[in-house]
């Protein structure tokens, strides 16, 4: 991956500008420095490493040279769009998920922002905002992909189980023909941001829909009850073993499936 490769794969598209690092320590920083300056809409930074790359909640978010696909796209979301940022995380992750079903795969959403293959964790997406005032100017929309098998980082240090586009097809994809189908297929989706029918695509791809699941909220708040689907602003609804509705909103949060925590299958906590 390069420069000039990335640039000419992805002029068809109707992007900003492309800036490419072999390696940079994350590309959200990056992205937000530049969104501070004036980046135009649907401007992207992609690495080939990270040596800072942050998962949600700090965490750290590992992109061994040449193993992943690392970007980040800087939206400048119109009049239109601002009332729905909520909704940008499972735009993000439907342009993944819709680009490797392209492949044969059969990818899930786990909400709220891990994109599954086989019940472990392939892709995850880091959304951070620019205000101005109370105003967002900008919204940065972080991705990393699994695609090599060396991308997924050792078991211990996983807190849900990993896997890699490798490991799923058996072969290597183009991280750059990766990275222009998921950009085609975010473009094409952007539209429908404020829609009934992002939220349908949304909630059919979601990961144990109609599931008992246990939502852990930060300090020891956790919910336990059968997953119910998405709200339109992007929450959770789960329907709690007491019959009450229950909504989940983004942050602290991490949702497991309930009988893989009995069978302590998911040990990563
Ligand atoms: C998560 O699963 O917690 C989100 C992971 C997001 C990782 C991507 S890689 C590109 C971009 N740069 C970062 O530092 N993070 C995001």
């Amino acid at each position: 991956m390069n420069q000039t490769t990335l640039t000419e794969l992805l002029t068809p598209l109707p992007l900003g500008e492309i800036r490419y690092f072999d390696a940079i320590g994350s590309t959200n920083d990056e992205a937000l420095k530049w969104a501070h300056e004036g980046a135009r809409d649907l401007s992207i930074v992609v690495a080939n490493e990270q040596t800072m790359g942050r998962g949600r909640m700090d965490r750290p978010w590992f992109t061994p040279p040449g193993t992943a696909l690392a970007y980040s796209l800087i939206l400048r979301p119109t009049v239109t769009e601002k009332p729905h940022l909520s909704r940008l995380v499972g735009l993000a992750a439907l342009s993944i998920t819709q680009t490797l079903q392209s492949f044969g795969l059969s990818p899930q959403i786990k909400w709220p922002n891990d994109v599954l293959l086989n019940q472990r964790k392939v892709a995850g997406v880091l959304i951070e905002l620019v205000w101005s005032g109370d105003e967002v100017t900008c919204v940065v929309i972080g991705a990393g992909i699994n695609v090599s098998k060396r991308a997924v980082p050792s078991t211990d240090i996983l807190r849900f189980p990993g896997t890699s586009l490798e490991d799923a097809l058996g072969n290597l994809v183009s991280r750059e023909v990766l990275l222009r189908n998921i950009l085609s297929a975010f473009i094409q989706l952007r539209p429908q941001l404020g829609t009934d029918a992002l939220m349908n695509l949304w909630g059919e791809i979601l990961a144990y829909r109609g599931r008992q699941v246990r939502v852990e909220m930060g300090g020891d708040q956790t919910v336990v009850g059968r997953l119910e689907g998405i709200l339109a602003d992007g929450s959770l609804r789960i329907r709690d073993d007491n019959g009450k509705s229950v909504t989940v909103h983004f942050g602290d949060v991490r949702l497991r499936p309930f009988t893989d925590i009995l069978k302590n299958k998911v040990n990563h906590v």
